[in-house]
């Protein structure tokens, strides 16, 4: 194995009424008044933002709690909880919710920490360098932003708006509260886009450019095989306790960094990162959910980019699937089709068309390739290198 760093400092508190331990989480990180940042109306019809207020009340932590965190969470919605927050001056931030909440929630905290920056600053080359410390009450399993070290937002304020990640270490929630029940009044399709992007978040790393950890590798098998049993039973009954919980954890760990672990030499196993790209394109021009435009590319990008390294890919269909077949080009497309199937039983999208509603023209086509490629300004993708040509060929057969 060689060399290679790892940290994740979140607190997991895992399992029903977690949520209890709030008020104790944030006392343990120095918290006295908690600027909360929640969605749409999920966690106030649940009654979950009226509880966790009351047990910081209780606690005799003051409090302010700001909902309107949309899908595909917005720039301007950040910038505006981040004046109200600068105003309440916390020494706490906490989300409740998904993805969108907590990077709209990470966004705030970096921004009130630094005084005179602006939300999009961060996004656009300045580094952060100190936050106002996070918690997070997760309410969806899927984005895997209550332990990562990143944030995706939107900036709906640009004259042509576009969806731009940020990686920093000071992404990183200090607790993450996880209890499963709080999942159980998700809607059938966003489980489904959850355990895609779950899915997902294994696979960019399993599909790298560098490997040869053979742990690496057996944990994203685990990982693949966990949420391939799981999710469409969490779809079918989410209510079923096992079926939520398997979901939520293989959430958190499939995007915690331990399955991109690995490197050759000085070089860092880096994921691909490919299909998120082409998936973020469609996210910004269609505002698409996230998870369902990574089932809509998917298998497109595999037909793609097989040739450099087929037996990566009869790996994964042998190791996942127990796909029995010598001949590693057949076990390879065994294998996409398996993974098309549980995508199916997820209830999401295979093309373009199934996605959007409607077949995209060329011109959408070469749209949201520019889109992906920032103008034709950069190429993605590490396990094989894409330019415009590439994801404009990859579009059209997933179309
Ligand atoms: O707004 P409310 O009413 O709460 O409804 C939400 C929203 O409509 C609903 N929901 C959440 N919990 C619920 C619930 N409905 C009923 N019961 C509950 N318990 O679910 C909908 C989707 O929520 P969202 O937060 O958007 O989902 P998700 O967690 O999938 O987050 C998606 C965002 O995260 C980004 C994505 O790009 C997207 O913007 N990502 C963030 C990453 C990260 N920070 O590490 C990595 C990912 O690859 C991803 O890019
Ligand atoms: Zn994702």
């Amino acid at each position: 194995m060689e060399k290679f760093v790892y940290c994740s400092p979140t607190k997991i508190v895992f399992g029903k009424a977690a949520e209890e331990k709030t008020a104790e989480l944030v006392k343990e990180n120095g918290g006295t008044r908690v600027f909360i940042i929640y969605g749409g109306h999920s966690a106030v019809k649940s009654g979950l933002i009226g509880r966790v207020c009351g047990i910081l009340d209780e606690a005799g932590i003051d409090n302010m709690a700001m909902g309107g965190v949309v899908p595909n969470p917005l720039v301007s919605k950040a910038r505006e909880m981040a004046e109200a927050a600068r105003a309440f001056n916390p020494d706490f931030i906490l989300g409740i919710g998904g993805g969108s909440v907590l990077d709209t929630a990470k966004a705030v905290a970096h921004t009130v920490a630094a005084p005179g920056h602006d939300v999009w600053d961060f996004w656009t080359g300045t580094k952060v360098e100190k936050t106002i410390p996070l918690g997070a009450i997760l309410t969806i399993s899927a984005a895997g932003s209550e332990t990562s070290n990143s944030a995706v937002l939107t900036n709906d304020t640009l004259d042509a708006p576009t969806k731009r990640g940020i990686t920093t270490e000071f992404n990183r929630p200090r607790f993450a509260v996880m209890n499963p029940e709080l999942t159980m009044t998700l809607p059938k399709y966003q489980i489904g886009a959850g355990a895609a992007d779950i899915f997902m978040h294994t696979h960019e790393r399993y599909f790298a450019a560098v490997l040869g950890n053979h742990l690496t590798d057996e944990m994203a098998e685990g990982l693949f095989r966990d949420i391939i049993k799981y999710g469409p039973v969490g779809v079918k009954e989410p209510d079923n306790y096992e079926a939520m919980s398997e979901i939520m954890w293989c959430g958190s760990v499939s995007h915690i960094g331990l399955t991109g672990i690995g490197a050759q030499g000085d070089t860092p196993r880096e994921g691909d990162w490919a299909c998120h790209q082409l998936g973020m394109a469609l996210s910004t021009i269609y505002d698409s959910t996230h998870g369902a435009t990574l089932t809509a590319v998917w298998a497109a990008w595999c037909r793609y980019v097989m040739k450099n390294n087929v037996a990566r890919f009869a790996q994964f269909a042998r190791k996942v699937y127990g796909i029995n077949v010598a001949d590693d080009q057949t076990a390879a497309d065994m294998g996409i089709a398996c993974t098309n199937e549980f995508f199916r039983s997820l209830g999401m999208p295979l093309s373009l068309t199934e996605l959007l509603g409607h077949a995209p023209t060329d011109e959408e086509i070469e749209a949201i390739a520019t889109e992906c490629t920032y103008g034709k300004t950069r190429k993605i993708g590490s396990f094989a290198s894409l330019d415009y040509d590439d994801i404009v060929a990859i579009y059209n057969d997933c179309r």
